[in-house]
């Protein structure tokens, strides 16, 4: 079995993984900074490039050898080209164009938003499904996205809704900022909502007019929601602002992704990107989704965040294809899936 070298380095995780071409995972090396990025309450480019690179190349090995895979028997080399941190994604195709170069592999240019879809696609301790039912549609939610994807066959895509203001991962980490809880906000936010009471508070839900853009989000206000809330009400419960923010969020998410399904007729639902891994929209996704007979497709949650198993798996059709990049391409930091 042929496997494909991943390599992820767009924001702040360190990222390398084997997989297999038929979508099994070998190993799947994460290094956070999320540790050092804690102490400014979010992400500092410079500073994640840096620790790109002192930790790229244990990573790699990392991955390699827990594999039990010599670089030298890698098949191709995939790397995130973009969207992310220029800095950031420079420091991983920089070692992915190396390590093609010197052992004369092709490398394979991935998309981060791709990427995070076919974190459905590949599978950690079973064989995995690689091929999609198309059409699907696919709600993205991270850190630095949150948009509805209509896929209507492979490496085919286009955006059918997305925020105009701040990705829900931001609103989830401002939101933390404002109630004290540090960074990342999303993960904290959920863990306090599951203890609080969402009835309690009544935060807004902002409703785009426009028909063109009807699927589109908007978080800002509910952010500043949060932000007065806790201002005019200092006494009110941490866990029961989390559970309404969390429970108008996800509302939103799942009011829009369903929406979208019923006007473009689409039977299957995918999630994918950091914020896939929140119980309320992994439950809420599903179960509104299945009471309307639609099949709803939740990634296994540890690939949900960043990591390079999911980046290996978004480039296994073009290695099949013979797709392969140029060793000069260069970082698209705005990159758009669609
Ligand atoms: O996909 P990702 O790892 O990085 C980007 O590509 O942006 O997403 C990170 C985002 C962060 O904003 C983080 O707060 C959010 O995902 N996140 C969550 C949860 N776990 C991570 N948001 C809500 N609930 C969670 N359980
Ligand atoms: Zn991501």
């Amino acid at each position: 079995m042929d496997c494909l070298l991943g390599i992820e380095t767009s924001c702040d995780e360190t990222a390398a993984a084997v997989v297999g071409t038929d979508g099994v995972i070998h190993s799947n090396i994460i290094a956070t900074q999320i540790n050092t990025h804690k102490d400014y309450g979010g992400v500092i480019p410079e500073i994640a490039a840096r620790m790109h690179v002192e930790a790229v190349n244990l990573v790699i090995a990392e991955a390699l050898q827990k594999a039990g895979q010599p670089a030298r028997d890698i098949a191709a080399v995939a790397v995130t080209q973009g969207p992310g941190l220029l800095g950031a994604l420079l420091v991983g195709l920089q070692a992915a164009k190396t390590l093609a170069y010197i052992h004369q592999k092709p490398l394979i240019a991935v998309n981060h938003l791709e990427g995070h879809i076919f974190a459905n696609f590949v599978a950690l301790d079973a064989p995995s499904k690689l091929e999609a039912p198309y059409p699907f549609l696919c709600l993205i939610v991270s850190g630095g996205h949150t948009q509805i994807v209509l896929s209507p066959a492979a490496g085919v895509y286009r955006t059918v809704g997305r925020t105009i203001d701040d990705a829900a991962g931001e609103a989830y980490d401002k939101a933390a900022r404002i109630l004290k809880l540090g960074y990342p906000g999303g993960p904290a936010v959920d863990q306090a909502a599951q203890n609080g009471n969402a009835e309690k508070i009544k935060f807004t839900r902002a409703k785009i007019r426009a028909p063109e853009n009807k699927f589109d989000f908007s978080f800002s206000g509910l952010k500043t929601g949060a932000l007065n809330y806790r201002r005019a009400h200092p006494e009110a419960r941490m866990e029961d602002i989390c559970a309404a923010f969390q429970q108008t969020a996800v509302e939103m998410l799942v009011t829009n992704t369903l929406a979208a399904a019923q006007e473009y007729q689409i039977s299957n639902i995918y999630l994918a990107g950091g914020v896939a891994a929140n119980q309320t929209l992994r439950r809420a996704l599903k179960s509104a989704g299945e009471m309307r007979g639609l099949q709803v497709h939740i990634p296994d949650l540890r690939l949900c965040t960043d990591n390079a198993a999911m980046i290996a798996g978004a480039a296994i059709r073009s290695y099949k294809t013979g797709h392969f990049a140029e060793l000069n391409i260069q970082a698209k930091p705005n990159w758009e899936l669609a």
